[in-house]
């Protein structure tokens, strides 16, 4: 027998919910986030606005939704607070104008500061559902996020049931969450491929109070062409993942991968997939993209847990309808679990992650353009870098038509510390800062990573004092920032000037 819920348009949907409650939307990168809903609040809310009436909520998600989520309602100026990433250009605006307040956090982290009551009370959980199952089961769609979680805390629960998605996912999502302090065990995961939860998300049905029907497709960005400089980091990144297999210090069977979003990424796993020495290997990740379907079709990737398939429309295509190959290859867990620090640190993640600067002595800034505004955050990338077997950082040596050097004597703002960033890579070469004192580091970042074109005037920052064991000029840190901000440039800084 399945569940008998009232049937809804989402504008009705969108009219129980009130000003200034807080909502909890499924989706994670953008996939699986609902779509009608959040669309129709943010009619709503201009609605009201209109009317004079304030109309703002509080966004809870997994990560990044797409345009009818994080767009429309930041268009709408509906967004009063949001945590815990988000990617959309007009969300961003808003945050960095504080119109919405915008708490950066570890995406792992998220679920468990729900249950703790960090977030404040959680009216309505907003979850896409691919069907609900008799016995009381929402058989999420394209990603898990904080799905399970926002269900199990909210007051209320209204579903998107979108046929976009086929019901046959079912079996592919592993539900679990841990219990809380004092009670919590260890996860029980020992490989990537261990289940250990529910295919569905068991939900108290009596909270169920709307189900609007949809048939949508997940609002994912496309990739960019791989560039000669994305394809030389893969390359590089891939050869060094062979040495240090060669010399014993990765296991012959190879050790899972996580591999952070973007273009970067996805040429990374490209050179891996490629690499004649690299074995069959597995991902432990919180996303997989295109490539990942397209090794696992070539059997160079044997299985793949993630939080969300974040696939173009070809890619979910091809893994709709050829689910029964892809369904034992392919797990989705709750972000709370792929991204743990317990299981990270288990399995012996290799992570790879993009940073926005680096600084001559491992520091990574990966959320904030000049120290001020924020591009996206920091999303998963703390989960992992902290607790991977080797933790990487990837990006191109140079940004804004090489004006802007991506390797810079201090970060604008930090991310991931010295203490757990090991390995940088540009297109130049490959840093590995593994037992490297400061100043031995920053030697190893300018000749192996920074532009040719900005190694002198880092050097020569370094040269400015001969004692301490990080050989930093606080008065000088930022004068490459500075000078951007006064000319859009940061080449050829005069240290001498600006140390007197
Ligand atoms: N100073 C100023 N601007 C910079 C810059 C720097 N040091 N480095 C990059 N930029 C600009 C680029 O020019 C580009 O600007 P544009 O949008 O106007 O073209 C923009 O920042 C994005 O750079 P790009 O190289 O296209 O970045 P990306 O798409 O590879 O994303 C991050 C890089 C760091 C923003 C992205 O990986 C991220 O948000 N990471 C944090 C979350 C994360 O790591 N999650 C991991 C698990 S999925």
């Amino acid at each position: 027998m399945r569940f008998q819920f009232p049937a809804m348009t989402a504008a009705e949907a969108a009219e129980m919910i009130q000003h200034d409650q807080t909502v909890g939307f499924s989706g994670f990168t953008p996939a699986g986030a609902p779509k009608a809903i959040p669309l129709a609040i943010a009619q709503r809310a201009k609605a009201e606005h209109e009317a004079g009436r304030d109309f703002r909520i509080g966004v809870l998600t997994g990560a990044s939704t797409g345009p009818s989520l994080d767009g429309a309602l930041a268009e709408a100026r509906a967004i009063s607070f949001r945590t815990p990433y988000q990617s959309n250009a007009e969300l961003r605006a808003r945050i960095n104008e504080r119109q919405t307040r915008f708490f950066d956090m570890h995406l792992s982290l998220m679920p468990q500061a729900v249950r703790y009551g960090f977030l404040g009370p959680l009216h309505w959980a907003v979850i896409e559902a691919c069907d609900l199952t008799s016995g009381g089961g929402v058989v999420l769609t394209s990603s898990v996020g904080a799905a399970p979680t926002f269900c199990s805390k909210a007051e209320k629960i209204l579903i998107e049931l979108n046929r976009y998605h086929p019901p046959t996912l079912l079996g592919i999502h592993d539900i679990y969450e841990p219990a809380d302090p004092p009670h919590r065990r260890e996860i029980p995961i020992y490989h990537p491929s261990d289940r250990i939860g529910s295919p569905v998300v068991k939900v108290d049905p009596s909270k169920i109070v709307g189900v609007v029907e949809t048939n949508l497709a997940d609002e994912t960005r496309g990739f960019d062409q791989p560039t000669p400089v994305t394809e030389k980091i893969g390359a590089l990144v891939a050869d060094f993942l062979a040495a240090e297999m060669a010399a014993g210090r990765i296991p012959p069977q190879f050790l899972p991968i996580q591999s952070g979003v973007g273009n970067i990424a996805n040429a990374v796993l490209g050179a891996l997939g490629r690499h004649p020495a690299i074995p069959p290997f597995q991902m432990y990740t919180e996303v997989l993209q295109d490539s990942v379907i397209q090794l696992m079709k070539q059997e160079r990737v044997t299985f793949a847990s993630s939080c969300s398939l974040t696939l173009s429309r070809e890619a979910m295509g091809e893994v709709y309808s050829n689910l029964e190959w892809f369904r034992p290859r392919i797990l989705l867990r709750p972000q709370e679990i792929t991204n743990h620090p317990e299981v990270v640190r288990r399995l012996g993640i290799i992570s790879i992650n993009t940073a926005i600067e680096v600084d001559l002595f491992g520091n990574v800034n990966s959320t904030h353009i000049m120290g001020r505004q924020i591009m996206n955050g920091i999303g998963g990338s703390g989960d992992f870098t902290r607790n991977a077997y080797i933790s990487i950082f990837t990006c191109p040596s140079t940004a804004k038509g090489n004006k802007i050097s991506t390797i810079v004597p201090l970060v604008s703002h930090v991310d991931h510390s010295e203490h757990s960033v090991q390995v940088i890579a540009t297109e130049w070469g490959i840093a590995d800062l593994r037992g490297r004192s400061p100043y031995e580091r920053a030697f190893l970042i300018i000749n192996n990573c920074a532009h040719p074109e900005f190694r002198d005037t880092l050097r020569e920052y370094l040269e400015m004092v001969e004692t301490g064991h990080t050989p930093q000029t606080l008065c000088a840190a930022f004068q490459m920032h500075e000078q951007f901000h006064r000319t859009g440039d940061m080449r050829g800084v005069k240290w001498a000037e600006v140390a007197g």
